[in-house]
């Protein structure tokens, strides 16, 4: 994961220094801790001047600085990881090779190929030089951050970066929707000081009619948000890129979604396991079941091997734990989707190496009170308490009492028991169940100082309780248990998987539920593919912004192209029961998956968002929705600063 920028100005007066802020690079370099650089490429005969800003996180290969210029004075910004599609050595460096393959090509039909052949998460900025054009963009699922923001007309200039600063009065940033790849030719715009997009989107087909009109819809949501003087077009010739993965296959079959072929005596009564088991036994089932373990498995393995492991390297931060320091973390809830990839990364990583589990919880109470402050107590405060006093079985004077009680949450609760099943599943493996404890008074003050800056342009009572909580969890810096006794541990490992995109696929959310009653199957599959569309800027954007700032890189298994592929081509039927009680008809057959690997009571876990599992949002939050624009992630604007 990297930290990359690029200022543009056209015909400006302005010193084009003056557009990147100083809280900019800051936020970059936490992101891109091992190299930083800065290239200004000024072309004063066509009047336009951009600056790059490469910032890195070294995670294969030896290090690359960036920005990369090559001979042809063609620039390169790369935030990605490439998994598949095209081929990376295990010694190179990915970004080598993709700048390499870029200055190879000769026409904008060859550029999009090659970007619609990557597979892996990517953000990039690509100066061609000959052209006098600024390409940038971000992959299908939009795995990598991006934003822009457009200067006034005055001034002429845009920026393109990882992570936002402060937001200068006016001129807002937003996210670079993750719907194609845009071109500006920089020659022109400084010729009729005007300011112009190409935009190439991602189609299943370039020949596919029923799409245009879709476009022309993405065309004039997107073209709304931008200043007016920034327009938005389509390439005449309507070149485009071709989606990595199959549309959705929404078949309804009769036979299927209504009741289960075979008897399920217990179904009405307790969920278990042995639900599951019933299931199993029926072939299909089982092989779907075993076509998707096979599936996920190759993404997971891609996604831990695929980066280097240096074997002399040990634990700094707790020496005597173990020989071995950590390279993979999950964040992990003991829920089924962060059991079944920690499940499979143990397949994969070497034995000898810890696995980290990251395990967040919010405390229930004010802390301030029982050290004795004399602030006085709002409602809020007084209903946190009592929540903290209904939930442990006393109030404890003793702060570290009443402090444990408070902290175990639905989501350390079940992350404990989900650790007994994958100790079961491996006793050789060392797992590192990290138990972080967050209070409100470190939540408030992290919140201000970092949390704010990278959930932004985002801005919901939702994003808040997400954003944070990930933001703690991926940190990483909690206790372990070490022979019965809890040690301060710091996760070192640099890749962080989250289980992000099986509800989205697999039906898991309550929604869907309303949404299949409601309107049946076909009113699911829409739910659906609205949803699986709609993930870069509700989630991943805004999720790989939280995890690159602790120079982490955040790998998204189930947004894998061949997993969600492979998922996409099966009917909603096969993947989800909803006429099923809750605990097994949701992502079922990742539920059946768990049961194969060995997974036993975790897989027949219902779904806890994160905010609810982890308590933040019980918090702060007492009356707000989720949907609400959230006060308490207001930036501060320039001047109060
Ligand atoms: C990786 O990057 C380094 C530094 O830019 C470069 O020296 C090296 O040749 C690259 N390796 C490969 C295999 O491209
Ligand atoms: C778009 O299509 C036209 C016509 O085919 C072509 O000449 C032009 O170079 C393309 N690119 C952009 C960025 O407009
Ligand atoms: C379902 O199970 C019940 C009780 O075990 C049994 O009596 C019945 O015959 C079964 N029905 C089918 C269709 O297998
Ligand atoms: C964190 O919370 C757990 C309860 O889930 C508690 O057992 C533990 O002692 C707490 N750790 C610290 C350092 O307070
Ligand atoms: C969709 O699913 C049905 C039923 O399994 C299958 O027959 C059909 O081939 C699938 N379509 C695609 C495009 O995969």
């Amino acid at each position: 994961m990297c930290g990359i920028c690029c200022v543009v100005t056209l015909c400006s007066q302005r010193a084009i220094h003056d557009f990147l802020s100083e809280d900019i690079l800051c936020h970059l370099r936490r992101r891109g801790p091992d190299s930083s650089q800065e290239l200004i490429k000024t072309v004063s005969d066509l009047s336009y001047q951009c600056l790059f800003s490469g910032h890195v996180l070294h995670m294969r290969g030896l290090v690359t600085p960036q920005p990369l210029e090559d001979a042809s004075n063609n620039v390169f910004l790369w935030n990605g990881e490439i998994f598949s599609g095209v081929h990376v050595g295990n010694l190179e460096n990915d970004t080598e090779v993709v700048f390499h393959h870029l200055a190879s090509c000769s026409s904008e039909m060859d550029i999009l190929s090659l970007f619609s052949s990557l597979q892996g998460p990517w953000a990039f900025i690509y100066y061609e030089a000959g052209s006098h054009s600024l390409w940038f963009g971000r992959d299908y699922f939009g795995r990598r951050s991006l934003l822009w923001q457009f200067s006034n007309e005055v001034d002429r200039a845009f920026c393109l970066s990882s992570v936002s600063g402060c937001s200068e009065s006016g001129s807002q940033w937003q996210e670079v929707p993750a719907s194609g790849i845009f071109k500006i030719d920089l020659k022109a715009c400084a010729a009729t000081k005007s300011l112009s997009l190409t935009w190439f989107p991602w189609k299943y087909s370039c020949r596919e009619k029923a799409v245009e009109e879709t476009c022309i819809n993405v065309l004039d949501q997107v073209s709304k948000d931008l200043p007016n003087h920034v327009h938005l077009v389509l390439n005449e010739s309507k070149l485009c890129l071709r989606a990595p993965v199959i549309p959705l296959n929404k078949t309804v079959s009769k036979a299927s979604g209504a009741c289960p072929s075979s008897n399920f005596s217990n179904i009405n009564g307790v969920v278990s396991v042995e639900t599951l088991q019933e299931f199993l036994a029926e072939e299909h089932k089982k092989n779907l079941a075993c076509q998707f373990i096979d599936v996920l498995n190759e993404a997971v393995k891609r996604r831990v091997l695929c980066l280097c492991r240096d074997p002399d390297q040990i634990t700094r931060e707790v020496p005597s734990m173990s020989h071995k320091r950590a390279h993979i973390a999950v964040l992990f809830s003991g829920g089924i989707d962060s059991m079944v990839l920690a499940a499979l990364a143990d397949k994969h990583v070497p034995l000898e190496e810890p696995i980290d589990l990251l395990n967040v919880a919010f405390m229930m109470k004010e802390q301030a009170k029982h050290r004795g402050t004399t602030k006085r107590q709002t409602g809020h405060e007084v209903q946190l308490h009592l929540l903290c006093t209904q939930e442990s079985s006393q109030d404890a004077a003793a702060d570290t009492g009443t402090h444990s009680s408070c902290f175990d949450v639905p989501d350390r609760i079940t992350g404990r028991a989900g650790l007994k099943e994958l100790e079961a599943i491996n006793p050789s493996r060392t797992w590192n169940f990290v138990e972080i404890n967050v209070t409100l008074e470190e939540l408030k003050k992290m919140r201000k100082e970092r949390i704010n800056y990278l959930i932004y342009p985002l801005d919901t009572v939702l994003d808040d309780s997400i954003g944070c909580a990930i933001w703690f969890a991926s940190r990483g810096e909690g206790f372990i248990s070490n022979q019965g006794e809890l040690k301060p541990y710091k996760s070192p490992a640099k890749v962080v998987l989250t289980g992000i995109g099986a509800d989205e696929q697999l039906a898991g959310y309550s929604r869907h539920r309303v949404c299949f009653t409601k309107d049946g199957l076909e009113g699911l599959n829409k739910e659906l593919e609205m949803e699986l569309g709609r993930i870069s800027f509700r989630n991943l954007g805004r999720d790989d912004r939280i995890i690159g700032d602790h120079g982490k890189e955040a790998r998204f298994p189930f947004l894998d192209e061949d997993v969600v592929s492979f998922l996409s081509s099966l009917p909603v039927s096969e993947k989800a029961d909803l006429t099923l009680p809750r605990g097994i008809g949701e992502k079922l057959i990742l539920r059946l998956a768990a049961k194969e690997l060995g997974l036993t009571a975790s897989a027949v876990l219902p779904k806890r968002a994160v905010q609810f599992g982890s308590r933040i949002a019980k918090l702060e939050s007492n009356s707000e929705k989720a949907s609400d624009t959230c006060s308490r992630l207001k930036l501060p604007s320039v001047d109060e600063l």
